[in-house]
């Protein structure tokens, strides 16, 4: 297959830019198609660690081509933020496509977003403060400003001539804060503008021509299906949509042009941010999973809620992005448990349920049905085979694929690039 969508399946951090930066090795091209820098994905090669936002995760691959999709929002102060930190560490400059179509987060965004979750008061969505929601309302309410107009510094002026008036109108007479002019934007983003200018490009004309020519593809996701505005935790979601069908809206491409969709999960689950999530475990077994697995937000530093696998929830994932394999992450984390726990099915009194309602009032009442499975103790972060994991670390991957439903093609024992067990060729 010469395509391969990564997408998170849980609630985002499952260890998309590790598989991503794993499969760029094989891969000619990687593509992010959605988010914007709400993402932090981490890539750990030869003991140096990267933080990537916006970037693709196959930047540390000097072959890899990288393309920032049409469907991503972009806060151009950020991308060159990034960039430079990617030459400090010693990085080639990736060769960098960003789509014409692609739209921009300004500060009012970023503003905007602060305000409005201020407002939500107890009801707070948790957001990133990025100014992700703000870009795309604007986007979507055809108030947005995309690349090829803000590299241009006429249409820039126009565009926010035109938009400008109604932000400040909200901003001033609805949250009593601050306004813009049109002039100190023009000054803040005058740097960017320029910089990036020689990188905006029709990225899905050069996508169609590459995949014509048999090259191959990553399309990287980032948050998770979960966040998904569609099919996620609604509202306490992200404001695209991460599933493995956003990779051709955001990209650029057909959906038949997306070979296999890899599902991408924690051998347990995290969340950060509100909304309920019914294997949340707030105890010392959640505790040490947190510290074991350091999660803590790769983007904002807070720390993750945590709990064990959800197989309801999963199912719900593959369905809605059609997902055909898992890589799952992070099972060196479960070494020295006793036990550990997925959950098979939800409880609300006397009812069961098998499938992960829209209705989240029902959701915050949902009792997880565990199964058990034994845990291991032995240390496995230098296993390369599935023959060499503890038969119970073995049982419990062979557990998760058939309460979910689909195979587990990789296996992920730590956060370096060689601590990942292949069971399936995929690109
Ligand atoms: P993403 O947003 O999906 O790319 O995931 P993040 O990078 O935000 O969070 C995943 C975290 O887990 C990162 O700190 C990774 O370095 C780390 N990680 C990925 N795979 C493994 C693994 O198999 N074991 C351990 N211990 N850490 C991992
Ligand atoms: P990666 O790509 C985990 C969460 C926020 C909040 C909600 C909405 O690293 O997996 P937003 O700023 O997008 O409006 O916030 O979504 N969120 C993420 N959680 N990983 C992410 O990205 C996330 N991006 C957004 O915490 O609950
Ligand atoms: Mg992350």
């Amino acid at each position: 297959m010469a395509s391969l969508v990564v997408v998170g399946a849980q609630w985002g951090d499952e260890g998309k830019g590790k598989v991503t930066d794993f499969l760029a090795q094989a891969a000619d091209w990687v593509v992010r198609y959605q988010g914007g820098n709400n993402a932090g994905h981490t890539v750990v090669v030869g003991g140096k660690t990267f933080k990537l936002h916006l970037l693709p995760s196959g930047v540390v691959h000097e072959r890899v081509k990288s393309v920032i999709g049409n469907g991503v929002v972009i806060d151009p102060l950020v991308l060159l933020e990034e960039l430079d930190r990617l030459r400090d560490l010693g990085v080639q400059d990736p060769e960098l496509f960003i789509s014409d179509r692609a739209h921009v987060i300004l500060s009012y965004h970023r503003l905007q977003d602060e305000l409005e979750e201020k407002a939500r008061g107890d009801a707070k969505i948790g957001t990133t403060g990025r100014g992700i929601g703000p870009a795309y309302v604007d986007k979507i309410g055809r108030a947005g400003i995309r690349m090829i107009d803000f590299v241009d510094p006429e249409r820039f002026r126009k565009r926010l001539e035109t938009v400008l008036p109604a932000k400040n109108n909200l901003l001033a007479k609805l949250y009593g804060a601050r306004t813009f002019t049109v002039e100190e934007i023009l000054a803040e983003y005058a740097e960017a503008q320029a910089r990036l200018r020689p990188m905006v490009c029709d990225t899905s004309y050069l996508l169609d021509e590459a995949l014509k020519r048999g090259e191959r593809v990553v399309f990287e996701g980032a948050q998770g299906t979960l966040l998904d505005v569609d099919h996620g935790t609604y509202p306490y979601v992200t404001s695209s949509s991460p599933v493995a069908a956003g990779a051709a809206v955001g990209a650029g491409v057909g959906p038949q042009r997306i070979g296999t969709v890899l599902g991408i999960v924690k051998a347990y689950t995290t969340r950060v941010g509100s909304g309920p999530f019914p294997t949340e475990l707030k105890n010392a077994t959640g505790d040490r999973i947190r510290e074991r697995g350091r999660e803590y937000g790769t983007t904002t530093g807070r720390p993750r809620r945590v709990g064990w696998f959800d197989a309801v929830m999963l199912r719900h994932s593959v369905r809605v992005n059609g997902i055909d394999n898992i890589a799952v992450m992070l099972l060196d984390v479960l070494s020295g448990f006793d036990e550990i726990q997925v959950c098979v099915a939800y409880r609300v009194g006397d009812e069961t349920i098998r499938s992960f309602p829209a209705d989240l009032e029902l959701l915050a009442q949902c009792e997880p049905v565990y199964e058990r499975f034994a845990g291991w103790h032995e240390d496995i972060t230098g296993c390369t085979r599935f023959e060499e994991l503890p038969q119970a670390a073995q049982d419990y991957i062979t557990g998760l694929e058939r309460l979910v439903g689909v195979p587990v093609a990789l296996v992920s024992v730590g956060p370096g690039r060689e601590q990942t067990i292949v069971r399936k060729q995929l690109l």
